[in-house]
């Protein structure tokens, strides 16, 4: 629903993208008195949040640090983290009356739809007197005489003293997700950091696939590692490989070629475990006992590949069978199971992008470029990405928050 307000000539601020980090950056300069105008190509504005959390919007994270984004600069998210807190959007939902709970790990998701997030923020924006307008492309950017942006655009031409970038990153194309705010980076002299699909599921090879893709739809408690990083949540089979919210998470950190080490039992000394299996279930076997941790369907499938083919005997062995080395051979085995992706799914159902515009040319108070006064950057389209869980909204908010205090 975009605000109808008839179209000036010259802004104050204009804002391309009407995302998450623009409406929030557009309200915020709004009542502060400044004339903006922000603009999206998209045929709808807030696409992105309206599909995001399975269409009920993980708007943001209790335990947003800095610790949960990754960025050349990890300082870089510090300062506006620290200025616009989670804290701080919860009571703009519930300003709203916007009904929320916590799934799981401090992620807060609206109880009803995503939409309720989009129209708090569009009823904000017509509070402080921003004008929005979807369906707008723009085609160029210049500076002007009196060093103003001047744009042109399919709706017409504008000028402003400051512009600020807010078209997020590459991820969903079909959501209005364009690589022009790299582009007016560059035009100004900015430097990018390469960018790749990240929160992303992973594709195997069809030797895996030939195990493991009669699990599609099975899901599992593990601990997936890789580059020095861990996370604790479920794994997904899928009919290309495998997703679910572990699976993104290490994606962030995975590059080509790397191996990413799976706990299919965490939370136990699984050795320790296996011992006391010898002890009480002698005659049970191996497919068996590691059923108690999984469903059965995984359990077979682990046992018939790979390492635990041999070491199991397909699953069949008796745990009274094993020698000790062969028990402690099958606790690393389960505790450090090989996993390695052939790719990502790419940016058509990666959550976010890794990467981006470089923070360093970039104040972390304002915002605004350190090397073209006026233009600002904000959102996703910085190099700063946050892990699952609401914190690429909340960096969202944050920034647009507080460059909001400056243009
Ligand atoms: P955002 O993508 O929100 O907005 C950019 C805007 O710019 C878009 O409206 C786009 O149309 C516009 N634009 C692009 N190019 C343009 C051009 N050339 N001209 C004009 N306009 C242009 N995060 C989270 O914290 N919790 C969650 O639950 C989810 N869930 C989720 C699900 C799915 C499927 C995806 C793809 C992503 C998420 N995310 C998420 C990530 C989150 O959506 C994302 O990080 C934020 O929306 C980023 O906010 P921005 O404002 O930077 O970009």
């Amino acid at each position: 629903m975009p605000l109808t307000r008839a179209l000036q000539s010259k802004y104050d601020a204009i804002i391309i993208g009407a995302g998450a980090s623009g409406l929030m950056c557009a309200l915020t300069a709004g009542y502060r008195g400044r004339n903006v105008l922000v603009l999206d190509h998209a045929n709808k504005i807030g696409k992105k949040i309206i599909i995001s959390g399975g269409g009920r919007c993980n708007f943001t994270n209790l335990y947003t640090e800095p610790a949960h984004y990754l960025s050349n600069n990890t300082h870089f998210c510090k300062s506006a983290l620290a200025r616009f807190t989670q804290w701080d959007f919860q009571a703009l939902v519930d300003k709203y009356q916007v009904a929320w709970h916590e799934k799981t790990l401090g992620q807060l998701f609206c109880d009803n739809r995503s939409q309720d997030i989009v129209d708090l923020l569009v009823s904000e924006c017509r509070d402080a007197g921003v004008t929005i307008r979807a369906r707008a492309c723009v085609e160029s950017i210049k500076l002007n005489d009196s060093s103003d942006y001047a744009l042109v655009t399919n709706i017409g031409e504008f000028s402003c003293q400051s512009l600020v970038v807010a078209t997020g990153g590459l991820s969903f194309p079909t959501m209005g997700a364009s690589g022009f705010g790299y582009q007016i980076a560059e035009q100004f002299g900015h430097e990018l950091i390469e960018q790749k699909p990240a929160l992303v599921p992973f594709i195997m090879d069809q030797a895996w696939l030939k195990h493991f893709i009669e699990l599609s739809g099975v899901s599992s408690e593990v601990v997936a590692s890789c580059n020095g990083q861990s996370f604790r949540e479920n794994i997904l089979f899928t009919h290309r490989g495998v997703s679910g919210p572990v699976i993104l998470q290490i994606s962030s950190y995975w590059k080509p070629g790397d191996t990413v080490s799976i706990n299919w039992i965490p939370g136990t000394d699984i050795h320790d475990w296996l011992k006391s299996c010898v002890k009480q279930r002698p005659k049970a076997q191996t497919a068996t006992i590691l059923s108690e941790h999984m469903t059965k369907r995984l359990s077979q499938a682990l046992c018939v590949q790979g390492q635990l083919r041999l070491l199991t005997d397909n699953g069949q062995k008796l745990v009274a069978l094993y020698t000790s080395t062969e028990l402690e051979d099958l606790a690393i085995a389960l505790e450090n199971w090989p996993l390695k992706p052939s790719g990502t799914e790419g940016y058509k159902k990666a959550e976010v992008t890794l990467g981006g515009v470089d923070t360093a040319k970039v104040s972390s108070k304002t915002f605004e470029s350190r090397i073209q006064p006026g233009l600002f950057f904000i959102g996703e389209v910085l190099d700063v990405t946050g892990q699952l869980g609401g914190f690429n909204f909340q960096w969202a908010w944050a920034s647009g928050h507080c460059a909001g205090q400056y243009i």
